[in-house]
């Protein structure tokens, strides 16, 4: 009996799949190669479902005799494994970026006398219009909030924006942009309490309680499916945090950053000049501890926040604190600076890897920010957040508008650096 083999990513099973399948039955025996997420990241969104979900329902698929993992973009690896004598794929690969990969898989094939048989697209179905009807949809929590773990699994770095209010939710859940044919977008959102303070005319201080950021935060998650990372300052009390755990655990956030200080906390970009107390190690271990004991599910992280370099306290001591704090149960790692340079976030980088090789690191490249995600990425880290910049961008454009209406006494002048009203008509879903 002659072989099969079809690639697929087979989140958004349709018609279009099961006529692939179909149609590569009468040839043999098939393969589904399922995209892992890890291959699908590489080019796309992460997909909706999980590569066990989707394996599982491709195999029961009425046709499909065997289903692998396909771990790269690229056939080549699965096919020099498995040598088939057909590969089955929809024609849309003969134009576009596509057609690339058809080459390859055309050089490999044809060197066991294997074949591509392209079969014709499906008129009227498509992944990317199924796709925009699910995002109109929603999410559920427990969707989103694995996304945080599957996302770091995925991507050689998770790239998360902030957002204070649902219309940031919204710009990140939105733009994107093209870069050499491949899309970029944001991962997700960082809930941070200094744009959360700043938008309500508070210090950072801790001042704004949890009920109001969260009221907030839910503007953000009713318009957004992107996965949420809360910044959750000291922690406050140990008996105080455990509830703070549970809270954002139901509304389907994926991970709380908390940071090893005690006392009135004030923002950490004052480094040395703002006097802060940082935690006993002991101390901070027990919060972490307690944190994890109280959640529920095990997708949701707690990240633990070192504020050693921030305070200007020797590389040692930020070692030797996120070490304890990933033994006492951190499910990751934030280490922070304001130095511009980005050396002593480089080394701590390099050294905390030489002992930990998976555990998640986060950054906040403000100071730093010459530094770009690929440098970041060689150096071990996971995840980048860009802490403040939604908020920052924001307020210089809205002062220039209205020192514009002042000086003018009309808004005429102000008029162009404004977004048109057809714009803001057609932004909101369901304005009409
Ligand atoms: C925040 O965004 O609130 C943070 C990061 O905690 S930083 O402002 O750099 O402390
Ligand atoms: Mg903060």
């Amino acid at each position: 009996m002659k072989t099969v083999y079809c690639g697929m990513s087979a989140d958004l099973i349709h018609s279009g799949h099961l006529n692939i399948i179909h149609e590569a039955m009468k040839l043999g025996e098939v393969t589904v190669g399922v995209l892992t997420d890890e291959a699908i990241a590489s080019y796309k969104r992460l997909p909706y479902l999980t590569y066990e979900q989707r394996a599982e329902i491709v195999e029961n698929i009425k046709g499909v005799a065997k289903v692998v993992p396909q771990t790269t973009l690229d056939y080549v690896p699965n096919l020099e494994k498995l040598k088939p004598d057909y590969v089955v794929h929809g024609d849309d690969w003969l134009t576009g970026v596509q057609q690339e990969t058809r080459q390859r898989v055309i050089d490999c094939i044809s060197k066991w006398g294997g074949k591509v048989v392209d079969i014709p697209y499906t008129p009227g179905i498509s992944s990317t219009a199924l796709n925009a009807e699910v995002k109109e949809i929603g999410t559920t929590p427990e969707v989103r909030q694995k996304m945080l773990r599957r996302l770091i699994a995925a991507k050689p770095i998770v790239r998360i924006m902030e957002s204070h209010s649902g219309l940031t939710g919204l710009i990140i859940e939105k733009t994107k942009v093209k870069v050499n044919n491949k899309t970029e977008e944001f991962d997700g959102m960082w809930a941070s309490s200094l744009t959360d303070s700043t938008s309500k005319g508070k210090p950072d201080i801790e001042a704004v309680d949890l009920t109001t950021r969260l009221h907030g935060l839910n503007d953000a998650l009713e318009c957004t499916t992107k996965p949420v990372i809360y910044d959750g300052d000291t922690g406050g009390k140990i008996e105080h945090f455990v509830f703070t755990v549970r809270t954002l655990e139901r509304l389907g956030v994926s991970a709380v950053i908390i940071e090893d200080k005690v006392g009135l906390k004030k923002n950490s970009l004052f480094g040395t000049d703002a006097i802060q107390t940082q935690d006993t190690i002991e101390g901070f271990c027990e919060k972490i501890k307690a944190g994890k004991r109280a959640q529920i599910a095990n997708d949701f992280m707690i990240i633990a926040r070192c504020e050693s370099l921030i305070a200007g306290k020797p590389m040692e001591d930020a070692l030797e604190r996120c070490f304890a704090y990933v033994d006492a149960g951190a499910d990751g790692i934030m280490i922070h600076s304001k130095d511009k340079s980005g050396e002593d976030i480089k080394e701590f980088c390099l050294k905390f890897r030489e002992k930990h090789s998976s555990v998640p690191i986060v950054v906040v490249p403000t100071t730093y920010n010459h530094i770009t995600e690929e440098e970041l990425q060689s150096w071990g880290v996971n995840v980048v957040i860009y802490a403040n910049h939604m908020l920052r961008s924001a307020y210089p454009a809205m002062v220039n508008t209205a020192k514009s209406i002042l000086t003018n006494h009309r808004s005429y002048e102000a008029n162009d650096m404004c977004m048109s009203i057809k714009d803001i008509l057609e932004l909101i879903p369901g304005t009409k």
